[in-house]
């Protein structure tokens, strides 16, 4: 049996990577020191920060969640659940949610999509979307956990986006030359107006197999199902055509976002400007165009002006 490279005792953890064995108590320790180490360098958390962490019931927000609660014990923190209303889906995923924060001591948030708003993502099964529920499904995610964070006062949101997500969006990206969600696309993305929450982070630089290690050895409460409206879809596609790359270059992740952020970000940063933001005819949101991606997707399903402020049940 292999040895832990640290200890010596037997090890679990086999980071292809680096071709090294950890048994669980070391693969913590280094778990940690790594993510201790993203938010120290990209300056992500302040004493007096108040942060909103998004937690799915997956395990990479739950490793994030257990990880920012053990290193920053004294920074204010509410974890958020976002229910999208998929059958036999959210309300599983709600459930591991309210027991990891139950496990953890964390204050939480839930904001049920269908009680707040009167649609679910399932909806859009009858739009244009059909099969490809994952895109309105994002755009709907991303900006209420803006504007929740927003809304109620928090100055960083933090989300479980780890290394294999941020190759793949950028691999993806370069593919396409979408030179604007290449420099979007950040460990830190500091708040541009005041609608916009500053976003973090720090599992930028753990992937996704480090979070599977991290949430098994803490026994952490994650969902055990998979979204069904997920399947065949494009980005799961490109996780295992990309996965095929590594097997042949292990380290290709993270020599592709090192030399990324070392060499191609500051370039391309220099010749792009974001642009103008107005205010969305239909929320008040920012926005680069009249009417917000959101409110475009959400009159689809609602065929009606959305202008309403998100209530909560805690
Ligand atoms: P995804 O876009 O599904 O890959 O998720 C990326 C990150 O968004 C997760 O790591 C969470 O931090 C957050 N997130 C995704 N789904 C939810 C949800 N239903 N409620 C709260 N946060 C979520
Ligand atoms: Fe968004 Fe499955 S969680 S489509
Ligand atoms: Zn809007």
């Amino acid at each position: 049996m292999a040895k832990c490279r640290v200890c010596g005792a037997p090890a679990e953890a086999y980071l292809d990577y680096s071709r090294t064995y950890l048994c669980p108590r070391c693969f913590n320790d280094y778990y940690e020191r790594k993510v201790r180490a993203t938010i120290q360098r990209f300056k992500m958390i302040k004493p007096n920060d108040r942060v909103l962490v998004a937690v799915s019931g997956g395990k990479d927000s739950a490793s994030l969640l257990a990880v920012l609660r053990k290193l920053l014990p004294d920074v204010e923190m509410t974890a958020l659940y976002i229910n999208l209303g998929i059958p036999q889906y959210s309300d599983h995923c709600e459930e591991k949610f309210k027991k990891i924060t139950e496990v953890l001591g964390v204050e939480s948030l839930v904001f049920d999509l269908k009680r707040e708003l009167g649609f679910s993502i399932p909806d859009f099964r009858r739009t244009v979307y059909r099969r490809r529920l994952c895109s309105p499904c994002g755009t709907i995610k991303r900006y209420l956990m803006n504007k929740i964070a927003v809304e109620q006062g928090f100055s960083k949101l933090a989300t479980g986006h780890h290394m294999d997500d941020i190759v793949e969006t950028l691999f993806n990206s370069y593919l396409h030359g979408d030179v604007e969600q290449i420099v979007r696309l950040k460990p830190v993305l500091p708040s541009t107006h005041p609608k916009f929450v500053a976003k973090i982070k720090p599992l930028w630089n753990v992937t996704e197999q480090e979070n599977l290690f991290y949430a098994t050895y803490n026994e952490l409460p994650v969902r055990t199902v998979g979204c069904p409206l997920a399947k065949g879809a494009r980005s799961l596609e490109q996780k295992r055509y990309l996965s095929s790359l590594v097997e042949h270059i292990p380290n290709f992740r993270h020599v592709f976002l090192s030399s990324h952020m070392r060499k191609l970000l500051p370039a391309l940063e220099r010749s792009i400007t974001a642009p103008p933001l107005k205010e969305c005819k239909k929320c008040g949101m920012p926005t680069s165009g009249e009417v917000c991606a959101f409110c475009r997707r959400a009159e689809l399903v609602l065929g009606k002006i959305l202008n309403q402020s998100p209530k909560f049940k805690v």
